[in-house]
């Protein structure tokens, strides 16, 4: 029955392909072509995946300046770090005395570590402690930033405090002194001006008097972050993904959700409060996650940026490439022992709270209490990531499933379906998601240009009636993992695909999103950065044309042409936004021969007269580079267009015409 009503679902859409060809139908432009209706498609089809993988968090998207800042670092993270990596002892003036690093009162117990300077003697400049920073501390002049730390004095004489920020030719900043008042751990703050800009200072504290105190909690953040949140994210880092204009975002990660080992998956709770409670752990990817951008920061960055919250949570399972676990020393995918699975879950049952939850629920108060009394309006929830589909898996993700379901059927809960685009993961996966009839699978694909061009199909034959489609993941691999405007264009003519099979597909993010040039554990990703710059691939402007060219109706056979052969090298789509009346017309060409193409557009809604046109076009094997020296980049101009017309797509090129329309 099933085979039945995908081989009927297939020679239905088959009548609806977009591309017709002239082999089909040599006289195309004396043929008449109904236009077939519309069909309604996802309206927020284009979002963003967010891991914290490449330093996409702590030395990325987190605007926190100051490395280890709780000295949290240890050898678990990375064999060669310790709880003083990126910081080192600093006299200046002829002082000495010792640091040492101990737990026995710290600040918070999820915090153990912190530093105990006893200045012996200050010299004339003090003793203290330098910070490195992410590949050094990156100011600009003029810029105001805001210094805190954690002290707790030791001696019974107050100690004067100095902060500087010292750049290759010497200081960049005005120098803020203040000094300790507390045998208890107090926070104290001050607010930095730069008078250099510098890409690599350091932050310097020297206590200027003999004395013991304790220190945690060195922070650094410039006022300039992202809507000039408080513990914010990097401005230009944000906006550059805010400009993707992304419609969901998928967080805290792939991997990391599910993390390595059960004692690594990634528990949200542990992520929100004061930033002195947090519990901080490993990264999968081998450094470390202060979580100072925990999960109300991923919230408030998804309603910053209109993008619809999806949080990822671990089904029970850690990841099945789990190299050894804390718990229970053992390798590969581990289930959660089952009397524990009834606290995951209602972790899970009280995030729904915390994003929704009025502001009197338990955790709808902490949500408040965080600045956020409003709700987050959830309506998504990932359970599982790619995970082996295996009796371990299938037990817990059913019993979470259940769970969730009954207490919030106003969730769509999204299931997983394995590592690949096939294979028995896949198989076993979309047969486990069948038979509980979950909302949605998150299905991933990291392949070669080719294998977008050669599964344009892929969705054209899948069951309506089943579960809908994310796709979580995906990104063209060129070769050497570049991202090439090959990449880019196989990606996009994908994209058109996923655009004909909106009904069912109804969200898609590439991923990685980011990586920290130096710092990728992974390649390709979407967007570059050091700590001064921001380099937008160009898969990313595919990307960007894509999510800002939605539309929630989709018109087939609206972009025709009579070059034969084109079939797996271009591919053109055509979607309505009824918000706007907009319609936009998408055409791809992967080959080296310009593509001409007549365009007969849906009626109503459409008139004759300009259009935009945005095209992005180059060497094939063109990549973008930091300096601007090598850019394909999207270029708009106007073109003149008629119910009934014909264009030809250049060569190796994404065009977007955008043409405005009447509402009718
Ligand atoms: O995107 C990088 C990784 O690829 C993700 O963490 C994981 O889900 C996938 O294998």
């Amino acid at each position: 029955m099933i085979a039945y009503m995908k081989k009927l679902t297939c020679l239905l859409l088959s009548c609806f392909l977009m591309i017709v060809t002239a082999s089909a139908q040599p006289n195309q432009s004396t043929v008449k072509i109904k236009v077939p209706a519309a069909k309604p498609i996802s309206p927020a089809l284009f979002g963003i995946f967010f891991e914290d993988l490449n330093y996409a968090a702590d030395g990325g998207l987190y605007a926190e300046l100051i490395q280890n800042r709780s000295f949290e670092y240890s050898p678990a993270d990375r064999k060669e770090w310790n709880p003083l990596t990126a910081w080192e002892y600093t006299t200046e003036g002829f002082g000495y005395g010792t640091i040492s690093v101990e737990t026995n009162a710290p600040v918070h117990a999820n915090n153990p570590h912190y530093v105990v300077l006893n200045i012996e003697d200050e010299g004339r400049e003090g003793v203290g402690l330098t910070n490195s920073g992410f590949d050094g501390i990156v100011v600009r002049a003029g810029q105001k930033y805001n210094f805190s730390v954690f002290v707790r004095q030791l001696s019974d004489n107050a100690i004067p405090i100095t902060v500087k920020l010292k750049g290759k030719k010497g200081n960049v900043a005005d120098s803020v002194t203040f000094s300790t008042d507390s045998k208890e751990w107090k926070k104290y703050t001050a607010t930095i001006t730069a008078t250099e800009s510098d890409d690599s200072a350091r932050l310097i504290i020297l206590a200027k008097a003999k004395g013991k105190m304790a220190l945690d909690m060195v922070s650094l953040f410039p006022q300039n972050t992202f809507k000039n949140r408080p513990n914010g994210l990097r401005a230009d880092l944000a906006q550059t993904i805010a400009d993707l204009h992304p419609k969901f975002m998928r967080f805290p990660g792939g991997c990391l959700a599910h993390g390595d080992g059960l004692g690594n998956m990634y528990r949200w709770k542990n992520t929100i409060g004061p930033l002195e409670q947090r519990l901080e752990q490993r990264n999968i990817w081998n450094y470390h996650q202060s979580v100072g951008l925990g999960y109300f920061e991923f919230f408030q960055f998804c309603e910053d940026i209109g993008a619809k919250p999806l949080p990822v949570i671990a089904a029970g399972v850690c990841c099945q490439n789990s190299g050894g676990t804390w718990r229970i020393g053992s390798i590969g995918q581990r289930g959660l022992p089952l009397d524990e699975l009834n606290a995951w879950t209602q972790d899970i049952l009280d995030l729904i709270e915390y994003a929704n939850g009025p502001a009197t629920s338990t955790w709808g108060a902490k949500r408040a209490a965080a600045g956020h009394p409003e709700p987050f309006h959830l309506e998504y929830i990932g359970i599982g990531n790619e995970d082996a589909q295996t009796p371990v898996f299938r037990e817990r993700f059913k019993m979470i499933y259940d769970v969730v379901k009954a207490k919030h059927p106003e969730i769509t809960v999204v299931g997983t379906v394995g590592p690949s685009p096939a294979g028995n993961d896949y198989e076993q996966g979309w047969r486990f998601a069948n038979e509980l009839k979950v909302d949605m699978v998150d299905e991933h694909y990291y392949e070669k240009p080719e294998w977008f061009l050669n599964n344009l199909a892929r969705y054209d034959s899948y069951d309506r009636a089943a579960s809908k489609v994310y796709v979580g993941e995906y990104a063209a691999h060129d070769i050497k993992r570049k991202n090439t405007l090959r990449s880019a264009l196989a990606e996009a003519t994908y994209m058109t695909s996923l655009e004909r099979n909106g009904d069912i597909v109804r969200f898609a993010s590439y991923a990685p999103l980011l990586g920290r040039k130096g710092h990728t554990q992974w390649n390709p990703n979407l967007i570059y950065f050091n700590g001064s710059q921001v380099c937008p691939t160009i898969n990313y402007y595919a990307q960007q044309l894509f999510a800002s060219n939605e539309g929630d109706l989709y018109f087939p056979n609206v972009i025709t042409t009579d070059l034969p052969d084109t079939a797996k090298t271009f591919a053109a789509s055509c979607v309505k936004d009824s918000k706007t009346g907009d319609v936009i017309l998408k055409l791809v060409n992967n080959g080296a021969a310009p593509v001409p193409a007549r365009i007969n557009l849906p009626a109503p809604g459409t008139s004759n007269g300009t259009a935009n046109i945005t095209t992005l076009t180059g060497d094939p094997m063109a990549e973008n580079s930091c300096d601007g020296t090598q850019n394909v980049m999207p270029q708009t101009t106007t073109l003149a267009v008629k119910k009934s017309f014909a264009y030809t797509a250049p060569a190796y090129s994404l065009v977007v015409i955008r043409i405005k329309g009447n509402k009718k």
